[in-house]
């Protein structure tokens, strides 16, 4: 194994399944590139950091969202999922009921008309790009009508999320991409806070309001909290579910049986989307940092160690997964790690699966089939997220 590897060189990042075998087998915590942080790779040990936040500490994140050169901060570095208990506790309370399955079905014939006027859209058009189309459109509605922001400030969702997401990844000598980046989050930054006193004016019927009423019941918030809180929902919401969205079309676009399988029978469009998360796993990663010395998989970490929790490896792991590189949407078993576990589980799970189930009901029922243009995917390079970057695709119509 070569020395300390860099996780997003084109090698791994492109195709990252074999890398992550070898290091199962050879290396299961090892420190790779950038900044010389331990890769957790077996599933036992990605469920173990989960579950003992006491010993993995969530607010390790921040450095890497928040480099030297960021002066303004991000804001994302202030919501719960850089937080331990009991800040973190406090505030997840806050959101849990609207997060709900029940609480996001009342979101669901909203969502299912919009998903049904972009296939109507993408089959006027008939060659998109399915990322620009389906895979950023859809959950920018979603999180629109969730939030209660102005549907006209979709188009400009991708570029704060990428502001977001990208300033830990850049390179600090790229002048030009920083000031894109830092104008990027001062524009998200004034929108939210925007939408913010709004609603203090005039509260409405969404989670903005439902987070000033909590913060006016005695459910402590400071500003920068309850900004980092809708960044974190608008990035969260956004980023994972357009990468689901465009993995999911690229499954059914290059394994025509799949398709033919879902054509015949829709109900197993749901086995298919978790199959989709364990095999590709969108959110790829998280970060933790050691609380103290630990050992882990036989290895000793300092205290202060930052540690990479690759749910991308765990969700392969061979001695969990039978056959784990193996595409089987009938697969019962061990859940996967793709929403995280224990105190910081993807709030968002239930409304990211209701998206991507009615996105794919949608194109089963006017689509014949997806073409896909041929060539090697070219992927996105984020943080802890992987899909797509682009996906030229033809619609045959039913
Ligand atoms: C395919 C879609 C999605 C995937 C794969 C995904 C994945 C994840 C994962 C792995 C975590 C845990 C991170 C950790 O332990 O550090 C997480 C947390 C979170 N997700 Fe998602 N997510 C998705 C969609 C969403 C959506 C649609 C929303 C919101 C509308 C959302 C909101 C959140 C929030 C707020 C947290 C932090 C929870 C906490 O810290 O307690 N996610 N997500």
């Amino acid at each position: 194994m070569a020395d300390k590897p860099n996780i997003y060189s084109p090698e791994i990042w492109n195709d990252p399944h074999p890398f992550y075998s070898t290091l199962r087998r050879e290396a299961p915590v090892s420190q790779v590139e950038p900044g010389g942080m331990w890769a957790v790779t077996r599933y036992e040990d990605v469920l173990y950091i989960l579950k003992n936040p006491q010993l993995f500490s969530s607010e390790g994140f921040r450095p890497a969202v928040q480099p030297a050169w960021l002066e303004q901060g991000n804001p994302v570095a202030n919501s719960l999922l850089m937080m331990d208990p009991p800040t973190h506790t406090r505030l997840r309370a806050l959101i849990t009921r609207t997060f709900s399955a029940p609480g996001v079905s009342r979101l669901e014939s909203y969502i299912r008309d919009s998903a049904e006027s972009i296939v109507a859209d993408m089959l006027a058009r008939r060659r998109v790009d399915f990322m620009e189309t389906m895979a950023l459109t859809l959950p920018s509605r979603a999180m629109s009508a969730l939030l209660g922001l102005d549907a006209s400030l979709a188009p400009r969702f991708r570029s704060w999320a990428d502001a977001v997401t990208e300033v830990g990844v850049i390179s600090p000598e790229d002048t030009q991409k920083r000031a894109e980046l830092v104008a990027g989050l001062d524009d998200m930054r004034h929108h939210l806070n925007g939408v913010l006193e709004l609603r203090r004016r005039e509260p409405g019927n969404d989670v903005v309001t439902d987070l000033l009423q909590a913060r006016a019941q005695g459910g402590v918030m400071s500003d920068d909290e309850l900004l980092g809180f809708l960044v974190l929902l608008l990035v969260a919401g956004l980023e994972t579910t357009y990468n689901l969205l465009g993995l999911c079309a690229l499954m059914v676009a290059d394994n025509p049986d799949i398709w033919a399988r879902l054509k015949k029978d829709r109900t197993l469009v749901p086995k298919f989307v978790e199959e989709v998360l364990r095999f590709h796993s969108p959110s790829q990663s998280t970060i933790r940092t050691t609380t103290q010395e630990t050992e882990l998989g036989g290895v000793r970490l300092p205290k202060g160690a930052t540690v990479m929790v690759q749910f991308v490896s765990a969700n392969r792991d061979e001695s969990v997964y039978a056959n784990a590189h193996h595409f089987d949407m009938e697969r019962t078993g061990v859940p996967s790690l793709a929403f995280g576990q224990g105190i910081h589980f993807c709030v968002g799970a239930p409304l990211a699966r209701l998206e991507v189930r009615l996105a794919m009901e949608a194109l089963l029922a006017r689509c014949d089939r997806l073409v896909r243009e041929p060539g090697p995917v070219k992927w996105n390079v984020a943080i802890t997220t992987r899909g797509p970057a682009v996906l030229p695709v033809e619609l045959i119509p039913a």
